[in-house]
């Protein structure tokens, strides 16, 4: 395994982070904590997860990835210190009016029952999961500083935030000597690139930020499993949800055809040689990657060995060019 700096700062995180938005979705508890254990063996020491995991699935309330991270931590003889764990707030995690959102009130109980569903005494990485429009900036920022000064968390993220935005929030940590956003969790692949390249690109490389990027395989489309004018698998996240389905364009199948190829020159898996399209990319620290088995994950962890050259890179630059 790979180690790179998160952005500017000294945290060392994996070059592959493992998502847990699975957990109690498309994942039982039994094969989320052999994917664990097997990205742990695998040198991975960067998980992220976030509070409302996964309360869209049916059952499931909010709160169970974390919750099974906890308990996975509580039976494995692994120190709390050797892994990174990340996790996120503001999304509705109790009803009322501030039951969700990204103020001082929201943040300060939130923080308390990840903790407590993590089971640990601190988060590494603590994320705004999207923008909250109704809150000041200069509200939230405060609330996280004093998450950072009380130990309770150590470094700060944010998700789904557009560049002016984040740009902004860095101006005003700046200005009120607080923590500042150290890592952008941004929506980021080879079928959906315009979004990050935009701006945020320049911005994260420009300020030092930590670039992890989330379904970089497009949710399972960069797998190879979709094939063009068939149904998608049965109990494929692509069977059921827009977010996969809306990938599959002739262009973006003839993407997948390409990463095939390259995948055979390089002995890799076509999952492998998209994630490889990624970390070729300076400004990338580590991509999230979602797994429901441990077979899913062994398709992907290859990654790092699947060196790309300048000429693979350049073609699929181009084929998946957003302008
Ligand atoms: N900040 C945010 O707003 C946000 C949003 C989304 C995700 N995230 C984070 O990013 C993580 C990763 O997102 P993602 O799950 O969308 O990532 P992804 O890596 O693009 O997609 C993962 C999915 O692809 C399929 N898959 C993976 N490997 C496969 C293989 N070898 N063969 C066939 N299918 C395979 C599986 O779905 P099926 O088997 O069900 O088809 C798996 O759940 C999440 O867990 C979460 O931590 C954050």
């Amino acid at each position: 395994m790979e180690y790179r700096n998160l952005g500017r700062t000294g945290l060392k995180v994996s070059a592959l982070c493992l998502g847990t938005m699975t957990m109690g979705w498309t994942s039982s508890k039994e094969d989320s904590f052999a994917v664990l254990d097997a990205f742990v063996e695998a040198g991975g020491n960067f998980v992220d997860t976030a509070d409302v995991y996964s309360s869209w699935a049916e059952g499931n309330p909010g709160g169970v990835a974390e919750t099974w991270i906890g308990e996975w931590l509580a039976h494995r003889d692994i120190p709390r210190h050797q892994l990174v764990i990340a996790t996120k707030v503001r999304g509705r995690m109790w009803d009322g009016p501030n039951g969700e959102g990204l103020s001082r009130s929201h943040i300060m109980k939130a923080v308390e029952d990840s903790l407590r569903r993590l089971n640990t005494d601190y988060v590494d990485l603590y994320q705004t999961h999207w923008p909250d429009e109704e809150t000041p900036l200069d509200e939230t920022l405060r609330a996280l500083d004093d998450l950072v000064r009380q130990g309770k968390v150590r470094y700060l993220g944010a998700s789904n935030h557009p560049a002016w935005l984040l740009t902004k929030t860095l101006w005003v940590s700046d200005e009120l000597g607080l923590a500042r956003y150290d890592c952008l969790q941004p929506h980021y692949s080879l079928v959906h690139r315009a979004e990050f390249e935009r701006e945020l690109m320049a911005l994260c490389q420009d300020q030092g930020l930590g670039v992890i990027p989330y379904s970089p395989l497009g949710g399972g489309f960069l797998t190879g499993k979709y094939r063009k004018g068939e149904s998608p698998p049965e109990k494929s996240r692509g069977a059921s949800s827009g977010n996969v389905q809306r990938h599959m364009t002739d262009r973006n199948f003839a993407v997948v055809e390409k990463l095939e190829e390259i995948g055979k020159a390089h002995n890799a898996t076509v999952a492998q040689v998209a994630i490889a399209w990624l970390l070729a990319n300076s400004v990338i620290t580590s991509p999230i990657i979602g797994a429901n088995t441990t077979t899913q994950l062994d398709a992907t962890m290859g990654a790092l060995s699947a060196q790309l050259t300048d000429e693979d890179k350049a073609v699929l630059d181009e084929m998946s060019a957003w302008e």
